[in-house]
C-alpha cells in the first residue's frame, strides 16, 4: 500500500502546531507497521535544512505556468522518504508559513496552498520519473483541501482527508476562486462552493473517501452546530465515512530520553523532574520554593485555547501560593497582557512570549500543573505531554481533553484511576476553582503521586492510531479493486 501523506508542516522541518507533531510521528508509526508512505510539504524558508537529506532528485514540473521544484529526500536519521514543493511563494519568505511579520495570514495563501495542492496532485499522476504513483493521497487541513476535490476525475488514487481544526477553513470569495483557475464544475454547493464564497476544508470532506480528525470526541462535536463551524450538517451527512482517531506521542516526548532535558526522570524516579523545575525557577526569575506548585501553560495565544479566560483568572489570584509559567505567541493583545501580569507580579508569574520548543519540553518537565482551559479542543497534545511527564492536566471537557483525561473526583480518586482535573462548564470561577482544587490534591502528597504514576503509566503511543489509519486504507483501496471488478 502506498500513501503520500501531504501537509503543510512536519517536525522537526517546520513547525507551528500539532499537526508538525502529528505529520512528524503518524508517517514514522506507518512506516514501522510496513506501510510505504511518503511526505510532502512546502519547502519554506524556514525549513530545517539539516533535517532533508536530498538524494539529489529533482523535478522541474510547469504548474499553471509556474516552474515548481520539487526536491526528493529523507528525513535525517529515518527511513522516510519526503518531498519539497519550492517555490518563491514559500521558500523566498522568512518567518511563520502562514503568516507575515504584521501576524496577518499572507495575502495570497489561498494561491500559495492551490499551487502546493496542484503541484502534489501532479506529482502523483503525471511524474513518471519518480516510479511512485500513491494508492491514496492522505492530505490534512485546509491548506490540502483542493487536493481530493482536484484528483475527483482520477478514480485509481483515492483520498483520506484529516480534520485537525475545523475552525480554520480557508474559505475565499469568487474573485480568488477565477483567479486560481479552478475548473468551474467545482463552483456548486455539492464542491468549493459556500455561501458564495470557496472553501477549501469542504474540498478535503466532500471529495475524500474517508475522513478522519484527530478524537472521537471531536468526530462528534464537529457535527454539531456549536463546534462545526457551518459543516456540521454536511459532516452530518458524511458520518458513515467520518471516524476520530486519537494524535499519540512522538518519540522526542520521553521523559527518559528527551534531549531537550538537563535531567532525565521516569515514574519511578521523579528527582530529576524536582531538579528541573528548581533550573526553570532560576532562569525564569521565580523564587526557588519547591514546595510551592508550578503551573504551566505553552500554546498559540488564541481564543480557541481559553487564553482570556486563563489571564482573567490569574487577574483574580494575585495571592494566591502558586507559580505560574506561560510560553507562548499569537494575538497581540493577549501578549500584552501576559506581559503586563508578570510585570505587575514578578515573584509569582514568568512569560515567555515567542516560539521555543526546548522551553516547551523542560515546562512540561518541571512543572506540577498544565493548565489547558480550551474552549474546544480537536485532540491536543500537551495534555498527552503532561500525563507522559508526570505534570497534571488542567483541561476543559471538550475533544481530545476529553477523551484523555480522567476527573480526580471522589470516585476516580478512590479506584486510582484519576489522572488530572476536568473542568465541565469553562468560565473564569471555573479555572479559579480548578487552580484550588489542584493545591488541595498537590499538598496530599501520597495522593499525588498516586494521580501522577496513573498519569505517566498511561500508553498514548502512536502505533493504536496508526493501525487504526492503516485499517482505514486498507478498507478503501480494497473499495478500489471492487470499483474496478464491478467495471470490467
Ligand atoms: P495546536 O496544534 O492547536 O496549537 P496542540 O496541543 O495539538 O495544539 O499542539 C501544540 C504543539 O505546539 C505542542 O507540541 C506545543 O508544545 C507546541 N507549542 C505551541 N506553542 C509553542 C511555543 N510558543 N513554543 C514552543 N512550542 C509550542
Ligand atoms: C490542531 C488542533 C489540536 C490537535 C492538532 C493536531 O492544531 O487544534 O487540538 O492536537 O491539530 O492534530
Amino acid at each position: 500500500m502506498k500513501i503520500l501523506f501531504a501537509t503543510s508542516e512536519m517536525f522537526p522541518l517546520v513547525k507551528t502546531g500539532g499537526l508538525a507533531d502529528v505529520s512528524g510521528a503518524l508517517p514514522l508509526a506507518l512506516r514501522a507497521l510496513g506501510v510505504d508512505v511518503r511526505v510532502v510539504l512546502p519547502h519554506y524558508a524556514a525549513t530545517r535544512a539539516d533535517w532533508f537529506v536530498a538524494d539529489g532528485t529533482v523535478w522541474q514540473p510547469e504548474i499553471l505556468g509556474q516552474p515548481v521544484t520539487i526536491r526528493s529526500g529523507q528525513l535525517k536519521d529515518s527511513d522516510l522518504p519526503v518531498y519539497l514543493i519550492d517555490h518563491p511563494v514559500f521558500s523566498a519568505r522568512s518567518g511563520n508559513p502562514y503568516m507575515g511579520p504584521d501576524g496577518n495570514p499572507w495575502h495570497d495563501n489561498p494561491d500559495r496552498f492551490a499551487l502546493f495542492c496542484r503541484a502534489v496532485v501532479h506529482f502523483a499522476t503525471q511524474e513518471g520519473e519518480a516510479h511512485w504513483t500513491p494508492d491514496i493521497i492522505h492530505s490534512n487541513d485546509w491548506q490540502t483541501g483542493l487536493i481530493p476535490a482536484l484528483l475527483s476525475g482520477t478514480p485509481s488514487i483515492k483520498n483520506v482527508f484529516t480534520i485537525h481544526n475545523l475552525a480554520y477553513q480557508g474559505v475565499y470569495d469568487r474573485p480568488t476562486f477565477e483567479r486560481l483557475g479552478l475548473p468551474w464544475s467545482l463552483w456548486r454547493a455539492d464542491a468549493l462552493e459556500y455561501w458564495g464564497n470557496m472553501s477549501f476544508m469542504k474540498g478535503g470532506i466532500i471529495f475524500s473517501d474517508f475522513i478522519t480528525t484527530v478524537s472521537p470526541t471531536y468526530a462528534k462535536e464537529i457535527q454539531t452546530p456549536k463546534f462545526g463551524y457551518g459543516l456540521d450538517g454536511l459532516l452530518q451527512h458524511q458520518s458513515n465515512k467520518l471516524k476520530g482517531i486519537l494524535n499519540g506521542i512522538g518519540a522526542d516526548w520521553d521523559p527518559e530520553t528527551d534531549h531537550f532535558l538537563p535531567h532525565h526522570f521516569s515514574r519511578s524516579q521523579l528527582a530529576g523532574k524536582q531538579r528541573i523545575k528548581a533550573q526553570l525557577q532560576a532562569e525564569l526569575g521565580l523564587p526557588q520554593e519547591p514546595r510551592i506548585p508550578l503551573l504551566v501553560h505553552i500554546g498559540r495565544l488564541v481564543e480557541q485555547k481559553g487564553i482570556d479566560l486563563l489571564i482573567q483568572a490569574l487577574e483574580q489570584l494575585p495571592n494566591e501560593p502558586i507559580q505560574v509559567m506561560v510560553l507562548g505567541s499569537g494575538e497581540l493583545r493577549f501578549e500584552q497582557a501576559l506581559r503586563q501580569l508578570a510585570a505587575q507580579r514578578p515573584e509569582q508569574i514568568a512569560v515567555r512570549i515567542g516560539y521555543d520548543e526546548s522551553l516547551a519540553h523542560q515546562l512540561e518537565a518541571g512543572a506540577d500543573a498544565f493548565l489547558m482551559p480550551s474552549r474546544f479542543e480537536p485532540c491536543g497534545l500537551n495534555q498527552l505531554y503532561s500525563l507522559r511527564y508526570g505534570t497534571c492536566p488542567i483541561v476543559h471537557r471538550v475533544g481530545g481533553l476529553a477523551d484523555t483525561v480522567i476527573h480526580a473526583d471522589a470516585a476516580h480518586l478512590a479506584d486510582g484511576s484519576a489522572t488530572g482535573i476536568v473542568i465541565d462548564h469553562l468560565d473564569t470561577d471555573a479555572i479559579i476553582w480548578a487552580v484550588r482544587y489542584f493545591q488541595t490534591l498537590y499538598h496530599d502528597a501520597p495522593q499525588f503521586a498516586r494521580m501522577q504514576a496513573q498519569g505517566m503509566a498511561q500508553d498514548f503511543g502512536w502505533m493504536s492510531s496508526a493501525k487504526a489509519y492503516q485499517a482505514i486504507y486498507r478498507e478503501i483501496v480494497q473499495d478500489r479493486s471492487d470499483d474496478h471488478q464491478n467495471e470490467s
